[in-house]
């Protein structure tokens, strides 16, 4: 934690005052904290206490009579933001982007990993608008800090309650630390279709989004890696600075672009949906319509997976996909032997959730071992922190 640049953002819920607890342990841990205060966590809380324990002017609006209160530049300074506590309200904001007061303002600029922990009654917490809103803050990759039971301030006794300062602490100190589990690793990852042309209008492509591979972009990059992002045609990109993207379009630039930067990496995560052929022939000029049948001969693309496969080192990972709609584990056992994959992510077409266009995926970790990991159906962030994690833990026997 120390030298760890910390926004708490408050806002006004009686736990507020937990707030103070949080501030000291953090200072205490070594971090940098500066703390943003909403209008309404004044009144639980006074700025001069948080100001004081944090050694720094809290700010609680975006400007002032005398000032303007960068929000951009506060939101790119932190390495963490944590809301703690968090209300209903201000979760709702954050959820649909309501910015009317500067903790909103620095959440929306910031691009560091972002904590929230709630802190409501026990129905509130429950009702179906509150949940909605947290999905879309994991969804945008946040990180839940899950709320306790027990007595609430209306004396029902529920869920609801504000994690302890502690814990928050602990979470925040276990982020840093695998924050830093891939660094200096190089990474490299394959993402998104592959276009391949019929004519300079047409081609043949396939519904991948290529979210599955730019959150596994992120993610490594979080951890510290140096990723290489090669990226068939995606509505989407990666976020974090740490991500390099090479744009390509069809599965033979994909093949070149991956075959030059294997070498140099100590892991490939081959998430690409690359098309298995092509038009044998791409027209220079757009096709008319004139006959009744237009017959297109394809031939088969070069296979980037069992390629790298042939190449790889005893230094370097490969990490395969396989999306399948019958006798799942079986054909993928089979794709990780035949292309040489340390692990293979397997996603069923077959579950309501999982695979292409979706934000969710629910996917099983298939070992050289036979060992097999199931998981829950989750966020594309989240299933990306799962098998960074597997990553990282092969890594740490080299
Ligand atoms: N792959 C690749 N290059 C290809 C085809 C696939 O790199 N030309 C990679 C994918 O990125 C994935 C893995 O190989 O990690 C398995 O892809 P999949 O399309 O399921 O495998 P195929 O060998 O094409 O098998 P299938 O006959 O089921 O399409």
């Amino acid at each position: 934690m120390k030298g760890k640049k910390i926004i708490v953002g408050v806002t006004g819920s009686i736990a507020a005052y937990k707030a103070a607890t949080l501030v000291r342990l953090l200072v205490k841990a070594g971090a940098e904290v500066r703390v943003l205060m909403t209008p309404a966590a004044q009144q639980f809380i006074s700025p001069l206490t948080l100001a004081t324990l944090s050694k720094h002017p809290v700010h609680s609006e975006i400007s002032s009579e005398s000032a303007w209160n960068n929000h951009v530049e506060m939101g790119l300074w932190a390495d963490a933001l944590v809301v703690a506590p968090l209300t209903a309200s201000t979760l709702a904001k954050m959820a649909h982007g309501i910015c009317d007061n500067i903790l909103v303002a620095v959440y929306l600029s910031a691009r560091c990993p972002v904590f929230f922990a709630p802190a409501m009654d026990v129905d509130m917490w429950a009702h179906r608008s509150t949940q909605d809103n947290v999905k879309r803050l994991l969804d945008c990759g946040n990180h839940l800090i899950p709320v306790g039971v027990g007595e609430l301030a209306s004396g029902l006794i529920g869920e609801g309650r504000m994690a302890e300062p502690e814990d928050i602490v602990a979470t925040l100190a276990a982020h840093f630390q695998s924050a830093d589990t891939l660094k200096g690793r190089k990474v490299m990852i394959t993402a998104g279709p592959t276009y391949e042309p019929i004519d300079p209008v047409r081609f043949i492509g396939n519904r991948s989004s290529g979210k599955m591979g730019i959150a596994l972009a992120d993610e490594a990059a979080a951890r510290g890696a140096e990723v290489t992002l090669i990226l068939g045609p995606s509505f989407y990109g990666p976020q974090h600075p740490g991500v390099t993207t090479i744009a390509v379009q069809t599965a033979d630039e994909m093949y070149e672009a991956a075959l030059m930067h294997f070498p140099g990496s100590d892991v490939a995560i081959l998430s690409a949906a690359v098309a298995d052929y092509r038009p044998q022939d791409t027209a220079n000029q757009k096709l008319k319509k004139i006959a009744d049948t237009l017959p297109i001969q394809l031939v088969k693309n070069p296979d980037i997976a069992a390629e790298l496969g042939r190449l790889k080192t005893t230094k370097q990972l490969i990490v395969g996909f396989a999306l399948e709609t019958n006798d799942e584990i079986p054909n993928a056992k089979a794709k990780m032997e035949k292309k040489n994959f340390d692990f293979i992510v397997l996603n069923s077409l077959n579950d309501p959730g999982a695979g292409f266009v979706h934000d969710t995926n629910k996917i099983s970790i298939l070992h050289r071992n036979n060992k097999i990991l199931h998981f829950e159906l989750k966020s594309k962030t989240a299933v990306a922190a799962d098998i960074i994690d597997e990553v990282a833990t092969l890594l740490s026997d080299f």
